[in-house]
């Protein structure tokens, strides 16, 4: 049994208090760390998530160089949509390419519901050696994308700022839409299962396109099929709902049991306290641009964060990923900060 020397983020997710707040950074893995860019140079992105032993490397870099307090395993959500059939390319400086979008009910006859221990083996073989490597020096982390966000991408076939062809898709095509979605979330459950017994502490559920949809759609085309995840897995493992944007739907976000919802630098803490209620950690909210400041200008906003969230389980994290161009000392003052931080209510 693997007893772990930093558990703060697994007591704050069950609501305990803790002797300070955790902190991690979403996308911690990546391109601001120079020791990921002299593997970028040698491997292509894709085999750096297959290979077990670089993955391991890569999750690690961040909790040995930045200080933080997880791991999240270096790995993507488009795998999945690769496991399920789809060709998936990530074109330098473009970001990911499928060459042949769904569009049609026809087109779902050529995805799979695949044995996840076949086709994504090598993300809990990754899992196993990082959990070996970290001895349980800070709690491990497995991710999925939720259906929503996934079929942004293997609808559109590429990034997008609106994500108007999956929304079309959507809209025009219903039934097709929500039977992928259903795909989609049942090849997810048995992957996150999957995870979980290889050893993630938490999982979190990054839905980055959560905010294009409006309550209803949200709720439509994306929560019921994420209240679905939660449900599947809330008694074996702690869950965090990444929505970005959809802070109208905390609320519903909160009654689906998750532990943790993560919330962008849109909404101020307070008011997304009173949304989610006192239960629920809540994880974020520092906008990545702002890393960009001076360092001093860093840790004063870093404490006018933390004293936002002062009222309730917080786990400190930025509100979408790290950029590529923050100096490595500026995710280092974040980090930092928060760890050295004392909380003084104003007099
Ligand atoms: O958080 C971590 O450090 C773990 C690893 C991780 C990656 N992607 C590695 C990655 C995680 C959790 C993700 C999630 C992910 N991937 C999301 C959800 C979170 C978010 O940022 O909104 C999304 C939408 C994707 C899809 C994706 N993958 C895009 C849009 C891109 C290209 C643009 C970009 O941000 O780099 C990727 C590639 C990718 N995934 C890289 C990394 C480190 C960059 C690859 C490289 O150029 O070296």
């Amino acid at each position: 049994m693997n007893t772990l020397k930093n558990d703060l983020l697994l007591r704050t997710l069950r609501g305990e208090k803790t002797e300070r707040t955790p902190v991690w950074m979403m996308r911690q893995a990546g391109r601001y760390l120079p020791d990921y860019r002299v593997l970028r140079e040698k491997y292509s992105f894709f085999e750096r998530c297959q290979n077990p032993e670089l993955a391991t490397e890569i999750t690690i870099q961040p909790v040995e160089q930045i200080g933080v307090d997880a791991a999240i395993i270096f790995s993507d959500i488009l795998v999945v949509p690769q496991a399920m059939g789809m060709e998936v390319q990530l074109i330098e400086s473009k970001g990911p390419l499928l060459p042949d979008p769904i569009r049609s009910m026809a087109d779902l006859d050529r995805l799979v519901l695949p044995d996840v221990e076949e086709r994504l083996g090598y993300v809990f073989d990754a899992l196993r050696l990082t959990k070996r490597t970290l001895a349980g020096r800070v709690p491990l982390i497995g991710f999925a994308g939720a259906p929503w966000t996934l079929l942004c991408y293997m609808v559109q076939g590429k990034g997008s700022k609106t994500f108007d062809e999956a929304k079309a898709f959507c809209y025009t095509q219903p039934k097709t839409a929500h039977r992928l979605l259903q795909m989609i979330t049942d090849v997810t459950i048995a992957y996150l299962r999957g995870q979980v017994a290889a050893g993630a502490d938490v999982v979190q559920i990054f839905d980055s396109w959560g905010g294009l949809l409006g309550p209803d759609d949200f709720e439509q085309l994306s929560l019921q099929y994420i209240r679905q995840i939660v449900a599947a897995l809330k008694e074996e493992v702690l869950t965090i709902i990444f929505a970005k944007g959809a802070w109208h739907s905390l609320e519903n976000m909160a009654a689906t049991g998750a532990n943790g919802l993560g919330i962008d630098w849109c909404i101020r803490p307070q008011m997304a306290r009173e949304l989610a209620g006192p239960r629920v950690a809540l994880q974020g909210n520092f906008d990545p641009a702002k890393l960009l400041s001076p360092i001093p200008v860093i840790e004063k906003e870093v404490r006018a964060m933390l004293d936002a969230f002062s009222g309730g389980p917080h786990i400190a994290n930025l509100g979408h990923g790290i950029l590529p161009n923050v100096p490595v000392e500026h995710a280092i003052a974040f980090v930092e900060t928060v760890k050295n931080y004392q909380y003084e209510p104003a007099r």
